[in-house]
Protein backbone atom coordinates (compact mmCIF):
# COMPACT_ATOMS: atom_id res chain seq x y z
CA UNK A 1 0.00 0.00 0.00
CA UNK A 2 1.01 3.62 -0.56
CA UNK A 3 1.93 5.08 3.17
CA UNK A 4 2.17 9.00 1.33
CA UNK A 5 -1.54 10.41 2.71
CA UNK A 6 -2.56 7.29 4.46
CA UNK A 7 -4.27 6.97 7.95
CA UNK A 8 -2.38 5.28 10.11
CA UNK A 9 -2.87 3.72 13.88
CA UNK A 10 -0.36 2.04 16.03
CA UNK A 11 -0.87 0.34 19.33
CA UNK A 12 2.02 0.05 21.89
CA UNK A 13 3.01 3.53 20.30
CA UNK A 14 4.31 4.99 23.23
CA UNK A 15 7.87 3.47 23.35
CA UNK A 16 10.13 0.99 21.39
CA UNK A 17 9.18 -0.44 18.08
CA UNK A 18 6.08 1.77 17.87
CA UNK A 19 7.62 5.09 18.79
CA UNK A 20 9.91 4.12 16.06
CA UNK A 21 6.93 2.78 13.32
CA UNK A 22 4.74 5.95 14.61
CA UNK A 23 7.89 7.92 13.45
CA UNK A 24 9.04 6.19 10.15
CA UNK A 25 5.29 6.25 9.17
CA UNK A 26 5.03 10.39 9.92
CA UNK A 27 8.51 10.73 7.84
CA UNK A 28 7.41 8.64 4.71
CA UNK A 29 4.54 10.75 4.23
CA UNK A 30 1.24 10.05 6.10
CA UNK A 31 -1.43 12.04 6.40
CA UNK A 32 -2.16 10.62 10.05
CA UNK A 33 -0.65 8.78 12.86
CA UNK A 34 -3.04 7.57 15.54
CA UNK A 35 -0.52 6.94 18.57
CA UNK A 36 -2.36 4.54 21.24
CA UNK A 37 -0.79 3.18 23.97
CA UNK A 38 -1.92 2.46 27.81
CA UNK A 39 0.61 5.01 28.95
CA UNK A 40 -1.08 8.02 27.91
CA UNK A 41 1.74 10.59 29.17
CA UNK A 42 3.81 8.28 26.62
CA UNK A 43 1.47 8.84 23.70
CA UNK A 44 0.71 11.91 24.34
CA UNK A 45 4.90 12.84 23.95
CA UNK A 46 4.69 10.26 20.61
CA UNK A 47 2.18 11.77 19.07
CA UNK A 48 2.84 15.27 20.17
CA UNK A 49 6.55 14.80 17.77
CA UNK A 50 4.15 13.67 14.64
CA UNK A 51 1.38 16.19 14.90
CA UNK A 52 -0.53 12.72 15.40
CA UNK A 53 -4.18 12.24 17.78
CA UNK A 54 -2.32 10.09 21.42
CA UNK A 55 -5.29 7.50 22.75
CA UNK A 56 -4.69 6.21 26.22
CA UNK A 57 -6.26 2.91 26.20
CA UNK A 58 -5.57 -0.66 27.35
CA UNK A 59 -6.09 -2.97 24.27
CA UNK A 60 -7.28 -5.54 26.18
CA UNK A 61 -10.14 -4.28 26.92
CA UNK A 62 -12.39 -4.63 23.68
CA UNK A 63 -15.39 -1.23 24.09
CA UNK A 64 -11.84 1.00 24.26
CA UNK A 65 -10.28 -0.34 21.44
CA UNK A 66 -13.72 -0.32 19.33
CA UNK A 67 -14.33 3.31 20.45
CA UNK A 68 -10.81 4.82 19.61
CA UNK A 69 -11.27 2.94 16.09
CA UNK A 70 -14.73 4.88 15.69
CA UNK A 71 -13.56 7.88 17.00
CA UNK A 72 -9.68 8.01 14.30
CA UNK A 73 -12.51 7.19 11.10
CA UNK A 74 -15.03 9.86 12.46
CA UNK A 75 -11.90 12.11 12.91
CA UNK A 76 -9.91 11.52 9.80
CA UNK A 77 -12.80 9.84 7.57
CA UNK A 78 -11.28 6.18 7.24
CA UNK A 79 -7.93 4.15 8.97
CA UNK A 80 -5.75 2.31 6.01
CA UNK A 81 -3.57 0.69 8.25
CA UNK A 82 -3.82 -0.67 11.73
CA UNK A 83 -0.72 -1.83 13.37
CA UNK A 84 -1.76 -3.83 16.36
CA UNK A 85 1.63 -3.60 18.31
CA UNK A 86 1.49 -3.74 21.47
CA UNK A 87 2.97 -6.00 23.67
CA UNK A 88 4.97 -7.77 26.64
CA UNK A 89 6.73 -9.95 28.25
CA UNK A 90 6.12 -12.14 31.54
CA UNK A 91 9.58 -14.00 32.01
CA UNK A 92 7.85 -17.28 33.53
CA UNK A 93 7.49 -20.69 32.71
CA UNK A 94 4.45 -23.11 32.75
CA UNK A 95 4.17 -21.41 36.58
CA UNK A 96 2.78 -18.33 35.50
CA UNK A 97 -0.06 -17.29 37.22
CA UNK A 98 -2.88 -17.46 35.53
CA UNK A 99 -3.72 -13.96 35.06
CA UNK A 100 -0.38 -13.81 33.38
CA UNK A 101 -1.60 -16.61 30.86
CA UNK A 102 -4.85 -14.74 30.26
CA UNK A 103 -3.32 -11.44 29.75
CA UNK A 104 -0.70 -12.15 27.40
CA UNK A 105 -3.75 -13.85 25.44
CA UNK A 106 -5.47 -10.65 26.08
CA UNK A 107 -3.12 -8.05 24.41
CA UNK A 108 -1.56 -10.93 22.15
CA UNK A 109 -4.49 -12.46 20.25
CA UNK A 110 -7.76 -10.63 21.55
CA UNK A 111 -6.55 -7.23 21.24
CA UNK A 112 -5.31 -8.12 17.26
CA UNK A 113 -9.18 -9.63 16.80
CA UNK A 114 -10.64 -6.44 18.81
CA UNK A 115 -8.56 -4.06 16.23
CA UNK A 116 -9.92 -6.75 13.11
CA UNK A 117 -13.34 -6.47 13.64
CA UNK A 118 -13.47 -3.39 14.69
CA UNK A 119 -11.39 -1.78 11.34
CA UNK A 120 -12.47 -4.53 8.50
CA UNK A 121 -16.32 -3.86 7.80
CA UNK A 122 -14.95 0.24 6.41
CA UNK A 123 -11.86 -1.27 4.67
CA UNK A 124 -14.17 -3.96 3.29
CA UNK A 125 -16.66 -1.15 2.19
CA UNK A 126 -13.85 0.65 0.40
CA UNK A 127 -11.93 -2.64 -0.88
CA UNK A 128 -9.06 -1.24 0.66
CA UNK A 129 -6.31 -1.44 3.76
CA UNK A 130 -3.97 -3.04 5.93
CA UNK A 131 -3.61 -4.92 8.86
CA UNK A 132 -0.39 -5.40 10.63
CA UNK A 133 0.47 -7.28 13.88
CA UNK A 134 3.76 -7.73 15.65
CA UNK A 135 4.23 -10.78 16.52
CA UNK A 136 7.95 -11.85 16.90
CA UNK A 137 10.25 -14.59 15.86
CA UNK A 138 9.11 -16.56 19.25
CA UNK A 139 6.07 -17.18 17.42
CA UNK A 140 7.46 -18.68 14.84
CA UNK A 141 10.57 -20.37 16.91
CA UNK A 142 10.30 -20.14 20.73
CA UNK A 143 11.15 -17.89 23.56
CA UNK A 144 12.88 -20.38 25.72
CA UNK A 145 12.65 -18.13 29.27
CA UNK A 146 8.80 -17.27 28.40
CA UNK A 147 5.94 -20.23 28.34
CA UNK A 148 3.24 -17.59 27.89
CA UNK A 149 4.44 -15.03 25.25
CA UNK A 150 5.99 -18.15 23.02
CA UNK A 151 2.63 -19.54 22.96
CA UNK A 152 -0.13 -16.28 22.64
CA UNK A 153 2.63 -14.91 19.72
CA UNK A 154 2.81 -18.36 18.18
CA UNK A 155 -1.19 -17.67 17.80
CA UNK A 156 -0.52 -14.28 17.05
CA UNK A 157 0.78 -15.92 13.71
CA UNK A 158 -1.77 -17.94 13.22
CA UNK A 159 -4.44 -15.23 13.24
CA UNK A 160 -2.53 -13.28 11.07
CA UNK A 161 -2.37 -16.16 8.93
CA UNK A 162 -6.18 -16.56 8.85
CA UNK A 163 -7.09 -12.87 8.03
CA UNK A 164 -4.92 -13.01 5.28
CA UNK A 165 -6.46 -16.15 3.43
CA UNK A 166 -9.90 -14.92 4.71
CA UNK A 167 -9.78 -11.49 3.39
CA UNK A 168 -6.67 -11.30 0.83
CA UNK A 169 -8.96 -11.58 -2.13
CA UNK A 170 -11.49 -8.69 -1.02
CA UNK A 171 -8.26 -6.00 -0.94
CA UNK A 172 -7.22 -6.27 2.45
CA UNK A 173 -3.45 -6.74 2.65
CA UNK A 174 -1.95 -8.17 5.98
CA UNK A 175 1.42 -8.52 7.53
CA UNK A 176 2.70 -10.01 10.78
CA UNK A 177 6.19 -8.93 11.70
CA UNK A 178 8.76 -10.92 13.37
CA UNK A 179 11.53 -9.54 15.43
CA UNK A 180 13.63 -11.57 17.23
CA UNK A 181 16.26 -8.82 19.73
CA UNK A 182 15.74 -5.09 19.42
CA UNK A 183 17.07 -3.08 21.59
CA UNK A 184 13.67 -1.32 23.49
CA UNK A 185 12.73 -1.45 27.46
CA UNK A 186 11.19 -4.22 26.93
CA UNK A 187 14.06 -6.62 26.38
CA UNK A 188 16.66 -4.82 28.33
CA UNK A 189 13.93 -5.67 31.43
CA UNK A 190 13.46 -9.31 30.58
CA UNK A 191 16.99 -9.63 30.04
CA UNK A 192 17.90 -8.26 33.05
CA UNK A 193 15.95 -10.21 34.85
CA UNK A 194 17.53 -13.85 34.29
CA UNK A 195 21.03 -14.80 32.95
CA UNK A 196 19.72 -17.47 30.51
CA UNK A 197 17.23 -15.18 29.14
CA UNK A 198 20.13 -12.62 28.81
CA UNK A 199 22.26 -15.49 26.84
CA UNK A 200 19.38 -16.71 24.49
CA UNK A 201 19.04 -13.08 22.98
CA UNK A 202 22.73 -12.29 23.23
CA UNK A 203 23.94 -15.69 21.43
CA UNK A 204 21.21 -15.43 18.72
CA UNK A 205 23.03 -12.13 17.08
CA UNK A 206 23.07 -8.76 17.87
CA UNK A 207 20.10 -6.53 19.21
CA UNK A 208 18.79 -4.52 15.91
CA UNK A 209 17.46 -1.00 16.87
CA UNK A 210 13.27 -0.33 17.10
CA UNK A 211 14.28 2.08 13.82
CA UNK A 212 15.60 -0.48 11.65
CA UNK A 213 12.37 -2.88 12.58
CA UNK A 214 10.44 0.12 11.55
CA UNK A 215 12.23 0.19 8.31
CA UNK A 216 11.55 -3.05 7.58
CA UNK A 217 7.71 -2.65 8.22
CA UNK A 218 7.75 -0.19 5.90
CA UNK A 219 9.33 -1.80 3.35
CA UNK A 220 7.07 -4.97 3.95
CA UNK A 221 3.78 -2.87 4.10
CA UNK A 222 4.65 -1.05 0.95
CA UNK A 223 5.30 -4.18 -0.46
CA UNK A 224 2.32 -5.67 0.60
CA UNK A 225 4.34 -8.95 2.30
CA UNK A 226 2.64 -11.17 4.50
CA UNK A 227 6.08 -12.05 7.06
CA UNK A 228 8.38 -9.34 7.75
CA UNK A 229 11.66 -10.56 8.89
CA UNK A 230 14.08 -8.00 10.27
CA UNK A 231 16.51 -10.52 11.42
CA UNK A 232 17.09 -12.22 8.22
CA UNK A 233 18.68 -15.06 10.79
CA UNK A 234 15.48 -15.82 11.67
CA UNK A 235 13.97 -17.20 8.10
CA UNK A 236 16.75 -19.89 8.02
CA UNK A 237 16.09 -20.96 11.97
CA UNK A 238 12.07 -21.43 11.09
CA UNK A 239 13.34 -23.75 7.69
CA UNK A 240 15.35 -25.75 10.10
CA UNK A 241 12.86 -26.24 12.49
CA UNK A 242 10.34 -26.82 9.73
CA UNK A 243 12.67 -29.48 7.99
CA UNK A 244 13.56 -31.51 11.08
CA UNK A 245 11.60 -30.46 14.41
CA UNK A 246 13.13 -32.82 16.30
CA UNK A 247 16.72 -31.83 15.55
CA UNK A 248 15.27 -28.08 15.95
CA UNK A 249 13.99 -28.97 19.46
CA UNK A 250 17.28 -31.10 20.37
CA UNK A 251 19.55 -27.94 19.32
CA UNK A 252 17.36 -25.36 21.38
CA UNK A 253 17.56 -27.20 24.18
CA UNK A 254 21.65 -28.00 24.27
CA UNK A 255 22.31 -24.15 23.47
CA UNK A 256 19.87 -23.52 27.10
CA UNK A 257 22.01 -25.91 28.73
CA UNK A 258 25.26 -24.45 27.94
N1 LIG B 1 11.98 -5.85 21.88
C1 LIG B 1 12.09 -7.05 21.30
O1 LIG B 1 13.16 -7.69 21.34
C2 LIG B 1 10.91 -7.64 20.58
C3 LIG B 1 11.16 -8.75 19.74
C4 LIG B 1 10.08 -9.33 19.08
C5 LIG B 1 8.82 -8.82 19.20
N2 LIG B 1 8.60 -7.76 20.01
C6 LIG B 1 7.23 -7.26 20.12
O2 LIG B 1 7.21 -5.91 19.67
C7 LIG B 1 6.10 -5.24 20.28
C8 LIG B 1 6.59 -3.94 20.87
O3 LIG B 1 7.54 -4.27 21.87
P1 LIG B 1 8.71 -3.28 22.35
O4 LIG B 1 9.94 -4.08 22.45
O5 LIG B 1 8.68 -2.05 21.54
O6 LIG B 1 8.21 -3.02 23.85
P2 LIG B 1 8.12 -1.70 24.71
O7 LIG B 1 7.83 -2.15 26.09
O8 LIG B 1 9.29 -0.85 24.46
O9 LIG B 1 6.83 -0.98 24.09
C9 LIG B 1 5.56 -1.61 24.20
C10 LIG B 1 4.52 -0.53 24.36
O10 LIG B 1 3.24 -1.18 24.44
C11 LIG B 1 2.48 -0.58 25.48
N3 LIG B 1 1.51 -1.54 25.98
C12 LIG B 1 1.75 -2.72 26.61
N4 LIG B 1 0.61 -3.30 26.95
C13 LIG B 1 -0.41 -2.50 26.52
C14 LIG B 1 -1.82 -2.56 26.60
N5 LIG B 1 -2.43 -3.58 27.21
N6 LIG B 1 -2.55 -1.56 26.03
C15 LIG B 1 -1.93 -0.51 25.43
N7 LIG B 1 -0.59 -0.38 25.37
C16 LIG B 1 0.16 -1.36 25.90
C17 LIG B 1 3.51 -0.18 26.53
O11 LIG B 1 3.03 0.84 27.40
C18 LIG B 1 4.70 0.26 25.68
O12 LIG B 1 4.67 1.65 25.40
C19 LIG B 1 5.52 -6.22 21.31
O13 LIG B 1 4.38 -6.85 20.77
C20 LIG B 1 6.66 -7.21 21.52
O14 LIG B 1 6.19 -8.47 21.93
C21 LIG B 1 9.63 -7.14 20.70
Amino acid sequence: MDIAGSVVVITGGGGGIGEAMALAFAEAGAAHVAVVDRDVAAARRVASAISGTPYGIDVSDAAQVMGMVDDVIEAQGRIDLLCSNAGFMTGKGLDADLDAWRTTYDVHVLAHVYAARAVLPSMLARGSGHLLSTASAAGLLTSPGDAPYTASKHAAVGLAEWLAITYGQHGIGVSVVCPMGVDTPLLSGWMASDEVNARSVTSAGDLMSPADVAAAVLEGVRSDTFLILPHAQVSTYWQKKAADPQRWIAGVRRSKER
